[in-house]
This record gives C-alpha cells, structure tokens and sequence, in this order.
C-alpha cells in the first residue's frame, strides 16, 4: 500500500472558481502535498499522459478538453493514498458519485469531471514523474 497519489484539477473546475473549495478538501481529508504548481496541457502532453486510453471513442473529447485551459496538478502524501483519495472524489461520473465528494459536488459531467486521481500505486508514481521533476517535490 503505497503513500502517494496524483492529482489533476480539471479545466472545467479551475474554469468555475472551484480550485480552492477542492485544495480545501485536500487538506480537511488529511493529504500532505508534496507538489503543486498551474499548468496548461499541450495537446501532446494531454495525449502522452492519457496513453493508455488512446483506442477509447472519447479519447479526442479527453484530450481536446484536458489541454483546452489552466489545470492543477498535484502529487498528494498519505496512508493508502490512491484509495483513500478515489474515496475522497467519488464516481468518475459524478451522477454515481456518493453525497460530500468533490466530482459530486463539483463536477458537471463524465467528461468534465472536475479532479482526475490515479488508479494505483504504479501509476500514481509514473504520474507524479510524468508532471513533476525531482526538485519540485518537497
Ligand atoms: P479520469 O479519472 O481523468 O481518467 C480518464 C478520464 O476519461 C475520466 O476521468 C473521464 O473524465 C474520462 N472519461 C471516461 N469515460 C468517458 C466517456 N465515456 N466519455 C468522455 N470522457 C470519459
């Protein structure tokens, strides 16, 4: 069980004016950040990190969506980390998720979801490099 999750405000959330009411959740849920910076995805880069959904109908919308304005990215500290935060956001479609959680509070739709989380500790890992060099993780 790993200690360490990734973590995207999506563009649709920053866009709403939603990106402190969900660093709030972050912290009220009891996550460490270890980094956390403003970025705007190229379209390649939004491509490269959602590789593995590059055959889904909706990887285009995804893409196009992911790069299309500022996101946040964020590598988050904490026991059980990628559980304890897929908890903490709900459903990826924020219809099916649970009363309390961001995407069901924040979020509009399945493909604008408002926060992404990784999946395992494998990935998280791969994700945290994918965004963040060394130096920038405290
Ligand atoms: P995320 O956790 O970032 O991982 C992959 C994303 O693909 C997911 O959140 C959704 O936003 C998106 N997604 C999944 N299924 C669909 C779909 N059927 N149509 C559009 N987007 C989708």
């Amino acid at each position: 069980m790993g200690n360490k999750t990734f973590a995207i405000i999506k563009p649709d959330a920053v866009k709403n004016g939603f990106t402190g009411n969900i660093y709030d959740r972050i912290i009220q849920a009891g996550f460490g950040i270890q980094g956390a910076k403003l970025i705007q995805m190229s379209l390649a880069q939004a491509e490269g990190f959602y590789d593995i959904h590059r055959s889904r109908p909706f990887f285009g919308e995804l893409t196009k969506f992911m790069s299309s304005g500022k996101c946040m990215v964020l590598a988050l500290e904490k026991e059980n980390a990628v559980n304890e935060w897929r908890t903490t956001i709900g459903s990826t479609n924020p219809a099916d998720a649970a009363e309390g959680t961001i995407r069901k509070d924040f979020a509009t739709s399945l493909g604008e979801n408002a926060v992404h989380g990784s999946d395992s500790d494998e990935n998280a890992i791969k994700e945290i490099a994918f965004f963040f060099s060394e130096s920038e993780l405290i």
